[in-house]
């Protein structure tokens, strides 16, 4: 599939979707939707490729939320299917077998901070910002902010900002644990990339275990979430990966994983 909203590229292991619509701060209309549903399966296939990093480009978004010229003409249920096919997009991200990082370049807003929150963990530049203004629209997010906010930065926060519609910026989305690190812009792409390419030298079966502990872990009460983790330790030494780790530090040599399945 050619791509005209999104560019796609692989840099060695680490995959990279940039939200491209800068004249429209990178807003997601179904076009875009589905390149980027595109380049999550063309990533599933590729068994060389180890993370994702997924960013806006040009100067001023990461994405800047829905498209609102494409919002307004729908109707109910077409509006129903737009929110049902991005939440399948975010869940998309959540579960794939990829570690995600989100690295915020500028607005990230409505739409745009509901796909960075189904991201592993974002990395924001001082000029971000977040938010999610559609109350301001008269309408509530719709790609799973509602949802993914509260459990991120607690339930009285996400209501204030979902109730105000306001933004805050990285500093301060980073300080209500949304944002992991927050860099000067011109040092954004690089930190984001450095930390890409060290997760992308770890085993990728021992990557995608604990990524879906995490994940799930969340989702279940404490004694399910340490049996889901103690099956997965097992399957982790079940692997060559496994094995390979351990003898290397054994042997005071660096390991090298090639993320084969046991
Ligand atoms: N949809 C469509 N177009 C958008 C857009 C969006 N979400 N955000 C920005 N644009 C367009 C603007 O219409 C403008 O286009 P023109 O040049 O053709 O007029 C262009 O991008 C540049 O934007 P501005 O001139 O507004 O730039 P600014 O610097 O003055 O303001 C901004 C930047 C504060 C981000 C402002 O553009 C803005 O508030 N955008 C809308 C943000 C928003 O409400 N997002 C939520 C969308 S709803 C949603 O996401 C629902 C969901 O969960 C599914």
């Amino acid at each position: 599939m050619a791509y005209e909203n999104i560019v796609f590229e692989k840099d060695g292991p680490v995959a990279i979707i940039k939200f491209n619509r800068p004249k429209a701060l990178n807003a997601i209309n179904p076009e875009l939707l589905e390149e980027a549903h595109d380049a999550l399966d063309n990533i599933e296939e590729d068994r060389s490729l180890k993370v994702l990093v997924i960013t806006g480009e040009g100067e001023k978004a990461f994405v800047a939320g829905a498209d609102i010229a494409h919002m307004v003409n729908l109707s109910p249920l077409e509006a129903r299917d737009f929110s049902r096919t991005g939440q399948e997009f975010m869940a998309r991200l959540e579960a794939l077998h990829l570690p995600v990082i989100a690295c915020v370049n500028g607005y990230a807003l409505g739409g745009g901070t509901e796909i960075a929150m189904a991201s592993d963990f974002i990395y924001a530049s001082e000029k971000a910002k977040f938010g999610q203004p559609e109350i301001n629209l008269g309408v509530i997010p719709g790609f799973g902010g509602t949802q993914r906010l509260p459990r991120l930065v607690g339930k009285a926060r996400a209501k204030e900002l979902c109730m105000t519609g306001g933004m805050i910026g990285a500093a301060e989305a980073k300080e209500i644990g949304l944002v992991n690190k927050v860099f000067p812009p011109e040092r954004l792409w690089e930190e984001t990339m450095k930390t890409a390419k060290n997760i992308a030298s770890k085993g990728k079966v021992s990557l995608k275990a604990v990524k879906e502990c995490i994940e799930r872990g969340g989702n279940v009460d404490l004694t399910d979430g340490c049996l889901m983790e103690s099956d997965n330790f097992g399957l982790c030494m079940a692997s060559p990966d496994g094995k390979e780790g351990m003898t290397a530090f054994l042997e005071k040599r660096e390991p090298r994983f090639k993320g084969e399945l046991p």
